[in-house]
């Protein structure tokens, strides 16, 4: 009933619903899109409808909104709020940067668009390290996640700053989790996100983000695997691949932000085009111009 009204709705008001990998499965399963945020920050970007329904968190759907200012982009739950992305403080950048003025600011994603405007590159889990190799003679600061930023440094060996973020759910995973993991399921992969600890990444048979890790294990002959990043991604994978086991490597993988949205939230937002999100327009101006760069470079 509700998922039919949701339809309704979204065709009346020529909505389109997008939703990350870590949403709640009856979410992923009414939305046009499903994605990683690349992906889902590229269909944003080029959507000819008025309004978007951004189910993700917060930074997720003001990086859509920057990227398609004149549309409408709604977030069901307005406290859907990346915790890694509340690590860094714009004047704590600038003064980072006042004070490290050879330094090229290569921003994550998870980031507010206040520290995007800061940045001279934002990057994803996906092309980080395409874009960063882009930039191989640059001295580099990567901002906030320490996880990505020292699992970078370590692929490329350049000169990489990081800032001491981190999402904390993946930097919890230890080698510990591996070993169990692997004990109890020995033929399977291990296939996990690069925000977990460098340590963690070195015992993986593969390293990616969500869209990654889906197309990888849907691509692999095996047919059982670990998987290190949120729940979420597991509906996707099952659905994929219905013949195929999947075990999270950890119990402690889901994150709470990414599942504050339920089927009445999406409802609501849409029956009352509430929860829009806006950006201010200079602060936006500059955002876009570091994610635009992304965007050619990937
Ligand atoms: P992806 O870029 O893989 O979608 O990851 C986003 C995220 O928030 C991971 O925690
Ligand atoms: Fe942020 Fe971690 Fe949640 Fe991703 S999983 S949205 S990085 S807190």
């Amino acid at each position: 009933m509700l998922k039919e009204e949701i339809l309704r709705l979204k065709e009346e008001k020529n909505a389109v619903i997008l939703a990350h990998f870590y949403q709640k499965p009856e979410i992923q399963d009414i939305a046009d899109y499903v994605g990683d945020s690349l992906a889902l920050s590229r269909i944003a970007a080029n959507t000819n409808k008025d309004i978007i329904v951004f189910c993700g968190v917060y930074f997720m759907a003001e990086t859509a909104k920057i990227l398609s200012p004149e549309k409408k982009v709604l977030l069901p739950k307005m406290n859907s709020l990346c915790r890694m992305a509340a690590m860094i403080k714009a004047k704590d950048l600038q003064e980072y940067k006042d004070t490290h003025p050879d330094r090229f600011i290569v921003t994550y994603v998870n980031t507010r668009a206040d520290i995007k405007a800061l940045s001279d590159v934002i990057v994803t889990s996906s092309n980080a390290q395409k874009i960063v190799e882009h930039y191989k003679d640059k001295k580099i600061m990567y901002v906030p996640d320490k996880n990505l930023g020292t699992y970078l440094r370590d692929l490329t060996g350049y000169d990489i700053d990081v800032w001491p973020g981190y999402c904390y759910i993946h930097d919890m995973l230890t080698i510990r989790d591996i070993k169990k993991m692997r004990e109890q399921y020995p033929k399977a992969l291990v296939l996990i996100h690069p925000e977990a600890p460098l340590e963690v990444l070195q015992k993986a048979d593969f390293v990616g983000s969500t869209k990654q890790i889906l197309e990888y294990a849907t691509d692999s002959e095996a047919t059982e695997f670990i998987i290190g990043t949120d729940e979420g991604i597991i509906h996707a994978l099952q659905t994929k691949n219905p013949n195929k086991t999947f075990h999270l490597l950890s119990s402690g993988l889901s994150c709470v932000n990414m599942k504050r949205i339920s089927l009445e939230d999406v409802h609501q937002a849409l029956l009352h085009e509430q929860h829009e999100v806006d950006v201010d327009p200079e602060v936006a101006e500059k955002a876009r111009k570091a994610l635009d760069k992304m965007m050619e470079l990937s």
